[in-house]
């Protein structure tokens, strides 16, 4: 892997601050803003069978107040599918 990590279709430079959410418990805030965890967010885009960031933050309330989450979100649509 050179410059550049990759998780499914998500590019992300090495050395960012993106975290990568598979080494993170269930209990992780992924979303400070709306007090939202990984394993609360995972079911949400599970049962209502999100496909995109757009209607994540629009159906399940998160993500849509500051957006530091965003690549954080994405990768856990991804994760989702897996
Ligand atoms: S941390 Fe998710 S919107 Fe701010």
């Amino acid at each position: 892997m050179g410059k550049y990590g990759y998780i499914s279709h998500i590019t992300f430079k090495k050395g960012s601050t993106l975290m990568d959410m598979r080494a993170m418990g269930d209990d992780f805030k992924v979303c400070l803003c709306r007090n939202k965890t990984k394993k609360e967010v995972m079911d949400f885009i599970r049962e209502n069978e999100i496909k995109d960031l757009e209607e994540l933050r629009e159906k399940g309330n998160v993500g849509n107040k500051c957006g530091a989450c965003s690549e954080d979100l994405e990768q856990l649509l991804v994760m989702a599918y897996e």
